[in-house]
């Protein structure tokens, strides 16, 4: 039983979230509450649907005046989302609506940001640098992954750093969340995949991330750690993912996996949006980088070596998701081991490379890779394992191999006997 006593919680969300089939025709009504100039910053294969189009027939119904903005490319280059938001300038809106996949709901972030503070962005990368409230934005996912609708973060490129860069802040969660998962039914397998590979590791990141009680009367870290209310909602998104990920590549127009899958991707948003991730993003950072592959595809593929270095110091928490996965059995340590087996399993079977050295990593870039990673440190400490070289090392060259065997704790002469009586 949960030890409320001794615990916290702590969740930062949008003002409303709506899920279910049919809501996107609520989006409308509520940009108009919000404003009559909006901006749709929108993915260019999307502009062409017809939901896409329905929406602005809708807002134009509501005499809503409409700039569409399609530059969305992925990575987003801090130059390309600078000029963007040097367009948005010059219409003034009240109001923004990302509607598209990660990379559009993060270049609509951008642009809200932009908008009510400025440029060079470069002035608010890390964590709590944003001075204050961004123009209102609604978002709207397509993929079932990121949870960018809700979280209070946004990723970029910058050409003078070498990783990725995250601008984190409570004012940067969109003030609307509109999740219908009709929108996610074209998604191609391979998005599919590697964007609800992610949406997995946020869930099993946020449910494993430290949970110490923060200082309250200071000003809080962007992301808390593990508490009472993220909890609640990682194990929700580790159940119905486990159910439903698979099926959801397989078959696209698979209604009930895309439902559930828009709706898990969306609890790991509201639960890593202020738990927060650790390792397997950390590292993902420096490998993407590298090798420029999707950052699910990265954070999916290094999850399974994260989960088995943290066997030895958490087998409780993996324990647990070995429950929510339908893997459990009487002992501890076992559903553990069976939890990280079956996430490698769901990895295997949605077409995830197994290890580093299949997507061109090679044995010299290990050191840097470690060294880079360890830079990010609101990713590292957020762990529970002790953010060290050699810790990260350990992970990094088992993932290099795919041999999780080199993580497991070697057993001792004492565990052995004492197994051997049982
Ligand atoms: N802000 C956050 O909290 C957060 C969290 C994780 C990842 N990210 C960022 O999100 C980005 C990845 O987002 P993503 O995985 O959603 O992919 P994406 O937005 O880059 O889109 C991938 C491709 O899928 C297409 N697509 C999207 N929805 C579609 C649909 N319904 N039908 C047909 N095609 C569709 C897009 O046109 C694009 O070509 C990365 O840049 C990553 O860094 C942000
Ligand atoms: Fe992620």
């Amino acid at each position: 039983m949960t030890d409320i006593a001794n615990s916290f919680g702590l969740l930062r969300l949008p003002d409303s979230i709506a899920f279910g089939d049919g809501c996107r025709s609520g989006i409308a009504r509520t940009v108009a509450s919000l404003g009559h100039r909006a901006l749709v910053v929108c993915d260019p294969f999307l502009a062409s649907t017809e939901a896409f189009n329905q929406l602005l027939q809708e807002l134009e119904a509501l005499d809503v005046a409409v700039t569409v903005d399609t530059q969305v490319v992925p990575e987003l280059p801090v130059a390309v989302v600078e000029e963007a938001i040097e367009r948005a300038v010059l219409t003034r809106p009240q109001v923004i609506v990302g509607f598209g996949g990660g990379s559009a709901l993060d270049l609509a972030k951008l642009i809200a940001l932009g908008l009510a503070h400025g440029t060079p962005l470069n002035r608010f990368y890390g964590e709590n640098q944003v001075p204050g409230p961004v123009i209102p934005l609604v978002a709207v996912p397509t993929t079932s992954g990121t949870g960018s609708e809700v979280t209070p973060v946004a990723v970029l490129a910058d050409p003078d750093r070498e990783l990725k860069v995250g601008i984190s802040s409570p004012y940067l969660i969109p003030r609307a969340a509109v999740v219908d998962p009709r929108l996610m039914v074209g998604a191609p397998a391979a998005v599919t995949a590697s964007a609800g590979a992610d949406a997995l590791v946020h869930a099993i990141e946020a449910y494993t991330s430290n949970n110490h009680a923060p200082q309250w009367a200071d000003q809080l870290p962007v992301f808390v750690g593990e508490n009472l209310l993220s909890s609640t909602l990682a194990l929700e998104a580790i159940r119905l993912i486990g159910l439903s990920l698979r099926g959801a590549v397989r078959d696209g127009q698979d209604f009930q996996a895309r439902s559930r899958m828009a709706y898990a991707s969306l609890l790991a948003g509201m639960a890593f949006g202020t738990a927060g991730t650790h390792l397997s993003h950390a590292i993902q950072y420096p490998v993407g980088a590298l090798t420029h592959t999707p950052h699910g595809l990265g954070t999916g593929m290094l999850l399974p070596y994260v989960m088995q270095a943290l066997l030895a110091t958490d087998a409780r928490r993996l324990a647990d998701i070995a429950q929510a996965l339908g893997v459990a059995t009487d002992s501890t340590e076992e559903s553990a081991q069976n939890a990280i087996d079956e996430v490698a399993a769901i990895m295997a079977d949605i077409g995830l490379p197994n290890h580093l050295a299949a997507i061109g990593v090679t044995e010299a870039d290990l050191p840097r890779i470690v060294e880079l990673s360890l830079t990010v440190r609101r990713l590292v400490t957020n762990s529970v394992l002790e953010p060290t070289e050699e810790n990260l090392h350990r992970i990094v060259r088992a993932a290099l191999n795919g041999d999780r065997t080199a993580l497991k704790p070697v057993p001792t002469a004492a565990s052995t006997e004492s197994e051997n009586q049982q």
